[in-house]
């Protein structure tokens, strides 16, 4: 199974929840002499999947093809699948693919080191979730850190894969969580994103239940300059207590991830989420009551099996009535064993949907510039990410606290700075400005 040059590529599509996955994988295989290189000099190729939408599978088997394509011209080569397509097809990917050597699922990237040692074709999905042991993690050399504090889902709605992929809620401890938060911050990281599927459940699985509040505040206490932030929040799991220490915090950011997914109760309840619009408008409002310069940020799914015109007109209006800061959006994705996969008969077609989510995107476009617009003639703190030339300018690019992107033009700043910037022009996705 081992190669000679031992160099590994791998392709990360999905969450940032992957993302992070694969910055553990590239820490696992330096324990086997591999190093990290660009795809076309690797001989160990691995694509990290995600299933939650058709879009995300088909890109997966694409790349595969193309790596079988490498592979039939004599490069030497071995090809891996992960992630959540892994997780979900398993053996199946294997007969549909003959040319794969390894097929690993979301709970067992800690025993690749065993798998490689194993001879042949290598199919490993497990069930139940193998603890992490004391591996590296080789992350980007970035500004920004991902820290999951927790993983899978309890709240299957009806569309979703991803119970499916990354099983039920398991809360990393506090204290493995901020020793890891330490040496990000030692290894100078600026900013530590805590993911999770659902980030206010955490702890609930941990023998003293600790809260999300009291994770995020005892983070908060670590010296060093460094902000944190958090994804995703589910609507009605946003505690009070939860606020009220983003509020008070020095390093937590000011932004919340909500995701809406629809602006009708009946639409709500045929997806299981567990809420209906006053109650998200109720949280919502909150917030933005309690907290400064927050933005609040969502995600819609257009064309949800039965979903009528009227009832879509209502997520238009949601978002334009609770000033939402920006949205992620989709058209609905059939996905297998989903409950709302088998609705067939309730299905709306291609092209309504598609004009939906055309609606859709135009309505969050309007937002995102009202929302950047209140924000000029402020002066705030920027995280500087990345440096930029204009013909002969020097424009950096970083990020308001609230996650809003900011060019500024500047000689002596560098990526890693925290700068005070003016405001003075909002752009559609993004605000301009100047050091002060
Ligand atoms: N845990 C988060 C979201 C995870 S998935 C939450 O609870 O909201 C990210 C987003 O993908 C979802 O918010 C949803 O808007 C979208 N999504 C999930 N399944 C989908 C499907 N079958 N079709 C289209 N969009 C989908
Ligand atoms: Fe999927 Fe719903 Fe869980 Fe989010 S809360 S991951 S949308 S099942
Ligand atoms: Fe995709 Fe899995 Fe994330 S399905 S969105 S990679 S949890």
């Amino acid at each position: 199974m081992h190669s000679l040059k031992k160099k590994i590529y791998i392709e990360t599509l999905g969450c940032q929840m992957n993302k992070s996955d694969t910055e553990r994988i590239f820490g696992i295989m330096s324990h086997f002499g591999y190093e990290q290189a660009e795809e076309n000099e690797a001989d160990f190729l691995i694509i990290n999947t995600c299933s939650i939408r058709q879009l995300s599978e088909d890109k997966a088997y694409s790349k595969l093809g193309s790596w079988n394509a490498r592979k039939k011209r004599g490069e030497k080569l071995v090809i891996g699948v992960c992630g959540c397509v892994a997780q979900m097809e398993g053996e199946k990917l294997l007969k549909k693919f003959p040319y794969l050597d390894l097929v690993f699922g979301t709970h067992n990237i800690y025993e690749l080191p065993s798998l490689l040692e194993t001879r042949g074709k290598v199919c490993a999905i497990r069930k139940e979730a193998v603890k992490e042991e004391d591996f590296n993690i080789i992350r980007n050399k970035n500004i920004n850190a991902w820290l999951p504090i927790m993983e899978g889902c309890n709240n299957f709605c009806t569309y979703c894969v991803v119970p499916y992929t990354r099983g039920r809620e398991r809360s990393r401890s506090v204290d493995v969580i901020i020793n890891e938060a330490k040496q990000i911050i030692k290894d100078g990281f600026k900013e530590i994103t805590l993911l999770g599927q659902n980030v206010d459940s955490y702890g609930k699985d941990l023998e003293n239940k600790p809260t999300f509040a009291y994770l995020l505040s005892e983070l908060d206490k670590l010296e060093g300059d460094f902000r944190i932030r958090f994804t995703t929040s589910y609507p009605t799991d946003i505690t009070d207590e939860v606020i009220k220490t983003v509020k008070c915090g020095k390093k937590i950011c000011e932004c919340f991830h909500i995701p809406m997914q629809s602006g009708n109760d009946r639409v709500l309840k045929a997806m299981n989420r567990r809420y209906n619009v006053a109650e998200y408008r109720k949280i919502v409002q909150k917030i933005q009551n309690e907290i400064e310069n927050v933005t609040v940020t969502s995600d819609f799914i257009a064309g949800f099996p039965s979903e009528t015109e009227e009832e879509f007109q209502d997520t238009i209006t949601q978002i334009k009535e609770l000033c939402l800061d920006y949205s992620n959006t989709a058209a609905y994705s059939p996905r297998p064993n989903t409950p709302a996969g088998r609705m067939t008969d309730k299905f709306i077609p291609d092209e309504i949907k598609k004009e939906r989510l055309q609606r859709l995107n135009e309505t969050v476009r309007e937002a995102s510039f009202i929302s950047n617009k209140k924000y000029v003639g402020k002066t705030l703190e920027v995280l500087v990410e990345k440096e930029n030339y204009k013909d002969d300018r020097r424009v950096l690019e970083g990020r308001l606290r609230n996650n809003k992107v900011v060019h500024f033009e500047s000689k002596t700043h560098n990526v890693g700075d925290f700068v005070n910037v003016k405001l003075n022009k909002a752009s559609l996705w993004c605000l301009f400005g100047e050091e002060v």
